[in-house]
């Protein structure tokens, strides 16, 4: 099978491509990602030289055309991905997750290929903490930033385009990934990289937002499974029951890396901030069978600690003009 991945330069589509090529050797891989400052080869170190490599936007219509007509399945995941970068300045957003959005569905419909669509849980707004309630595939779309409203957008274009174009398409969302290979612009990979560095993880705000983490293999292999066995014009969550708080989070970073749960420091909140994600994946789990492996999350956060110790050098180059951006916005506030 002939595989267009976009985005895959980055966090989850490299290793989307990892775990595709180590699961089904036969793959025929083409990625298409433009290398943003998100974006990094070295993530796709070791497999390189198995995949045809395209540095290209997926703005740029023609070149999606050409490339969408030459396989037999897109797998989208290039998209401007961070909540705080919206909030500066949305134009990349609405530029590269709604049109390039909108290329690769046209491109798909006029060749008849098969497409799947990666979004995200925050389509769906938030939750309050005490809410017994959970993201389903019907709870109403409410966006809060410029990035989910981008999301909840390009969602929208391609259910419009199954039902009124017959593409053959379906569309996941899934909750917040950790793992190997993260920008450290991500919570997680900001505070791992920051007690490297023997610098304070940031806290925003109180710390009471509850995010619903999961694995990215985890994420991955739900992909396949919606891919292989998903039913067409479907949507389908994604997340494997992992509700944490922020405070509890950078605790047990601290106290995985041998220092104390107490030191971190509370920085300015982000605008808008959501409160609470929470995902009920019973329709991917009684409907096609698919559960996660990583079930205990202490465990999968040890190991992704491990993967940045081990691989300074993959995280170095992006670390310092990370920083200097958040530096620019926020500041440390006494509680
Ligand atoms: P990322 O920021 O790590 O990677 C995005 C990749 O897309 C980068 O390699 C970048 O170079 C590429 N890219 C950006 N603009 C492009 C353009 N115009 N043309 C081609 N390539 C471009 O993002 P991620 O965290 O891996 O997220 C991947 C997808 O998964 C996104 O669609 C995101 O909305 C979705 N998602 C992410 C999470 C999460 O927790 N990170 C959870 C649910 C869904
Ligand atoms: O829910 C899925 C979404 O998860 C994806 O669609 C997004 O692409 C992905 O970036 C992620 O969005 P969040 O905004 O939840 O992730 P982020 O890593 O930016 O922040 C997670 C939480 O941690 C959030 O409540 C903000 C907080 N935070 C973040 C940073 C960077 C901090 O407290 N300190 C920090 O330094």
């Amino acid at each position: 099978m002939r595989i267009l991945v976009t985005g895959a330069a980055g966090f989850i589509g490299s290793n989307f491509v990892h775990l595709t090529l180590a699961t089904r050797p036969e793959a025929q891989v083409t990625v298409l990602d433009a290398l943003t400052y998100a974006g990094a080869l070295a993530s796709l170190d070791g497999v390189l030289d198995r995949i045809d490599f395209v540095q290209g936007d997926v703005a740029d219509a023609a070149l999606v055309d050409r490339l969408v007509a030459a396989t037999d399945l897109v797998v989208h995941f290039a998209a401007e991905s961070h909540n705080d970068n919206s909030l500066t300045d949305p134009r990349p957003f609405v530029q590269t997750n709604l049109v390039g959005t909108y290329n690769l569905i046209e491109a798909a419909r006029h060749h008849r290929v098969r497409y799947h669509h990666i979004s995200t849980d925050e389509v769906y707004g938030d939750l309050e903490l005490d809410d017994p309630k959970r993201f389903t595939e019907d709870t109403p779309y409410n966006p809060s930033s410029p990035y989910s409203a981008t999301k909840a957008g390009s969602d929208l274009l391609v259910r419009a385009w199954v039902r009124s174009f017959d593409l053959q398409a379906t569309i996941s969302n899934c909750s917040n990934n950790y793992g190997p290979r993260q920008h450290v612009e991500k919570f997680i990979p900001r505070q791992i990289t920051n007690v490297i560095d023997g610098v304070r993880p940031k806290l925003y705000g109180e710390g009471l937002n509850v995010r619903d983490w999961i694995h990215v293999d985890d994420h991955n292999t739900a992909v396949w499974t919606i891919i292989d066995t998903g039913r067409i014009g479907e949507t389908y969550l994604i997340g494997a029951d992992g509700e944490v708080n922020n405070t509890d989070v950078i605790r047990l970073i601290l106290e995985l890396m041998g220092r104390s749960p107490e030191g971190y420091d509370h920085v300015t909140d982000r605008a808008g901030h959501d409160l609470r994600y929470a995902i009920d994946a019973g329709r991917l789990r009684t409907e096609l069978g698919w559960t996660p492996h990583y079930r205990n999350f202490r465990e999968g956060l040890q190991a992704t600690i491990d993967w940045y110790v081990a691989n300074e050098a993959w995280w170095r180059p992006m670390k310092d003009a990370t920083e200097a951006k958040y530096a620019a916005t926020q500041s440390v506030v006494a509680r």
